[in-house]
């Protein structure tokens, strides 16, 4: 299927900022929006195209800004609506447009409506999803995705209520018609401001079923997942916003790809793109988060294959990413963050970013850095990692366990400072960071790699710029190849009469030479070892090795 959506963002690139870990402007240890005003230039010199920022809107800060108390109004924490427009303008100089986050599946139960709500307003408990019931029998077997139930009884009304977050996050009713009319002017809203996009939060949430049952089967969101309602919910918010045809993207939770062609498809005027995260379970054990396992590259090229070519068919449009802030570090988590370190970031970068679709670079991800190395539970400040630190202990586990089950899962792994120098804080702060900033910030940093040809950060911005001057990568079709190793991923992209083939090893021996005869007439346009390993035709990978030829045909 044609689609017009390649020549609208295939050329294009986001960079994803966590604010508070971004960059501190005033000393207080937390990020803000001056602070990204003071890195432009960094960010033209990468060469991205759009900023996604994470939530900065007035909030209690349980879940670091995704349980929103006020959709129009900026924290103070962050800054002001004056830091934004200067942002939004400096960033428009440099060719780069903003994109914000919506969390729209809930809000914080500080929001106002949830307080009229609780005060008994009807019409406000109506913005929520509230039952009936007593104390003692939960309406159903929902758990919440930060663990423990879904629902939470409020006594002085004698309901519950359903949050699939955070106890604070209580989810809106997108069946009432007024809650939707509500969340179209906040989009109008900033809209107006001069945003260029949007990224909705787990937005495939939103719709829950007419009746609530208990799921005999699982957590219970097989009955709220890619919803009843969810597309038309979606096409009615985009016509009404006037946002059809902007950079916006949904998170899908547990998605399939036929919902995620509808969610992309530009016939469908819904969402630009779209997030899955199969392919980040790829080392969960049985499916859990909290179960450490090495990851199975063998299913994670399945999943690049199914997600690829399935969305090619149907015309849909991934985003394509290994990280952001609710992931661990992709160098530490499918390589070898030590030895093979800057190897295995390239590889990494090189084996999505030549992929269809429009790459997501999470901030620190061009500069390599690794996951955290926390060792003590003080040090975590995120509460899924501190409920479930909880629950892995009541499961029996020892704290010695649980810790190592966190250094490799938790959230914050991915949600230091960025280390843009090798001074103490980083040259994050010059105050006290809010959460601690890896040793390796000493050679891992913005100062060093930005002046070294050969690091990281210049691998990067090699492939953004591949991707702005050459159309095969853009808007060429994508095919995957069957390679023996199944640590090794190969896909090939074409466009007219060119062909690019990729190449990508997860594994320091890839057991020789690749099955796939390449011949001569290639032309290296990328890859993190400085030459090609070439005999009889063939390509042997070296530990963690990533390469880009190209054919004219
Ligand atoms: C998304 C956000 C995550 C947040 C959750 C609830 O998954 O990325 O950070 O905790 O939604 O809003």
């Amino acid at each position: 299927m044609e689609s017009s959506q390649e020549s609208r963002l295939g050329d294009k690139v986001v960079y994803q900022i966590y604010l508070r870990s971004f960059n501190d402007s005033n000393g207080d240890g937390v990020g803000d929006i001056r602070g990204i005003t003071q890195r432009l230039d960094y960010l033209a010199d990468l060469g991205v195209d759009y900023l996604w920022i994470t939530p900065f809107f007035v909030s209690p800060q349980n879940d670091n800004g995704y349980d929103v108390a006020d959709y129009q109004a900026i924290d103070p924490l962050f800054g002001t609506m004056g830091d934004l427009e200067e942002l939004i303008s400096e960033a428009g100089k440099r060719g780069i447009g903003i994109m914000l986050d919506m969390v729209f599946n809930h809000t914080s139960t500080s929001h106002e409506w949830f307080r009229r709500a609780l005060a008994g307003d009807e019409a406000y408990q109506d913005y929520y999803i509230f039952r009936e019931g007593d104390a003692g029998h939960l309406p159903t077997n929902w758990a919440s995705k930060f663990g423990g139930p879904a629902w939470e009884w409020v006594p002085s009304l004698g309901k519950w209520y359903l949050h699939l977050f955070d106890v604070s996050q209580a989810d809106l009713n997108w069946e009432n018609p007024k809650v939707r009319e509500e969340l179209e002017d906040v989009i109008r809203f900033w809209k107006g401001k001069g945003v260029k996009g949007f990224r909705f939060d787990v937005v495939n949430l939103i719709s829950k079923p007419a009746a609530f049952e208990d799921d005999d089967e699982g957590d219970g969101r097989r009955f709220y997942t890619d919803g009843r309602h969810v597309h038309e919910f979606l096409k009615e918010l985009v016509a009404k916003t006037g946002i059809d045809g902007m950079a916006t993207v949904g998170e899908m939770s547990s998605t399939s790809i036929d919902n995620c062609i509808r969610y992309s498809n530009p016939s469908e005027h819904e969402l630009a793109m779209t997030f899955n995260f199969h392919h980040l379970k790829v080392d969960y054990k049985d499916g859990e988060k909290w179960e450490l396992m090495d990851p199975d590259i063998a299913s994670l090229r399945r999943l690049f294959r199914n997600w690829q070519e399935g969305m090619e068919a149907g015309g849909g449009w991934n985003a394509l990413f290994w990280s952001n802030h609710d992931q661990p570090r992709p160098v530490s988590r499918f390589g070898d963050d030590t030895r093979y370190w800057r190897q295995t970031a390239e590889m990494l970068a090189t084996c999505i970013h030549l992929m269809r679709g429009t790459p997501y670079i999470y901030q620190g991800e061009e500069l390599g850095m690794t996951n955290a190395g926390f060792s003590s539970i003080d040090e975590y400040r995120d509460v899924e990692s501190k409920n479930y630190y909880r629950i892995l202990l009541d499961q029996g586990k020892t704290p010695e366990e649980a810790l190592e089950t966190l250094a490799a899962r938790s959230r914050d792994n991915s949600r230091t400072p960025v280390q843009w120098a090798p001074d103490d804080k980083a040259g994050f702060t010059t105050g006290t960071p809010w959460i601690g900033i890896p040793d390796n910030h000493v050679t891992i940093n913005a100062e060093a790699e930005v002046a070294d040809p050969d690091s990281v950060w210049s691998y990067y911005r090699r492939l953004v710029g591949l991707r702005k001057s050459m159309p095969l990568i853009a808007e060429g079709d994508i095919r995957f190849l069957d390679v023996a190793s199944d640590k090794v991923i190969a896909y090939e992209r074409t466009l007219g009469d060119e062909r690019l083939l990729v190449l990508a090893s997860f594994c320091e021996d890839a057991g020789g030479p690749l099955p796939i005869p390449v011949g001569e007439g290639f032309e290296r346009v990328i890859g993190n070892y400085p030459d090609v390993l070439m005999g009889e035709g063939r390509v042997t990978l070296r530990p963690y090795e990533a390469l880009a030829l190209r054919f004219a045909v």
